[in-house]
């Protein structure tokens, strides 16, 4: 199936059928860096040693296990994604990397979050931002959602794939994701419509300086992003 306006039940679908082999592409398809990228974000989110950290769109539970292997003791991480089949391979990776006892499941979609106001003393996002507000009607609401149950002063960190400023890494990485990820990851996941929207997605998302403005745009105080690999992916620190 492929998504293109990236309503949440045809997402939320999508995902349900991604996990088994998921954390494998994404370590082939950017060739070992996304877990790089994710402890990035895991040290941002946690500056603060905040004391209720909030893992968005967390999927198979990467950014929630490094978040709990590495916050204060006492401190409590949400992990919180709509797609149950996703959060299964989290909660068995939290198990076996002995931090299930910190983490917090939680089904629940972020048009709609199951929180208080300023509940969170930081959130967090890996790779779930473009389908939050690539082509998705619900833009304004989600990010107006994560800020809601943000502290005021609290940070919310994005890690999500980018536009490379320079025209020929942009061709080079709109060619991979069309040449490579498209076909490859529908081959080897059986999804082949799941990948065809990442590499749409990927193709279409904005560039990090619209990223910033649309943070700004919906509340944040501040924003500030770092480029990874000439901007395949970057990472955003936004405060609340
Ligand atoms: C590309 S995966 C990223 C998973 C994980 N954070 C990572 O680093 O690999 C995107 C995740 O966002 C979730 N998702 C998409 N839209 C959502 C929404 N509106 N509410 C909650 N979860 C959502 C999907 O179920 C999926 O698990």
């Amino acid at each position: 199936m492929d998504t293109d306006r990236a309503e949440g039940s045809g997402l939320q679908r999508m995902f349900a059928g991604v996990p088994s082999r998921y954390d494998f592409l994404n370590r082939v398809f950017t060739l070992g860096s996304d877990q790089r990228w994710r402890r990035r974000a895991a040290t941002a989110c946690l500056f603060d040693r905040p004391r209720r950290v909030l893992d968005l769109c967390s999927g198979t539970g990467d950014l929630a296990v490094m978040l709990a292997g590495s916050a204060d003791p006492g401190a409590v991480v949400v992990a919180a994604d709509f797609s149950e089949p996703m959060l299964a391979v989290a909660r068995a990776k939290a198990h076996a990397a002995g931090v299930a006892g910190r983490i917090e499941f939680r089904v629940a979609d972020v048009a709609a979050l199951p929180f208080a106001d300023g509940e969170f003393d930081a959130a967090g996002i890996a790779f779930g931002f473009r389908n939050l507000t690539w082509k998705n009607p619900n833009r304004e609401r989600h990010v107006a959602e994560i800020r809601r149950v943000l502290a005021h002063g609290a940070r919310f960190v994005v890690v999500e794939t980018s536009r490379p400023p320079s025209a020929a890494l942009r061709t080079a990485f709109d060619a991979w994701m069309a040449a490579a990820v498209a076909p490859l990851g529908g081959l080897i996941s059986g999804q082949g419509g799941a990948y065809r929207y990442l590499a749409r997605s990927a193709r279409g998302f904005y560039r990090a300086d619209e990223v910033d403005a649309l943070l700004l745009g919906t509340g944040f105080r501040s924003v500030r992003h770092h480029l990874f690999l000439g901007g395949v992916a970057a990472l955003h620190v936004a405060v609340r």
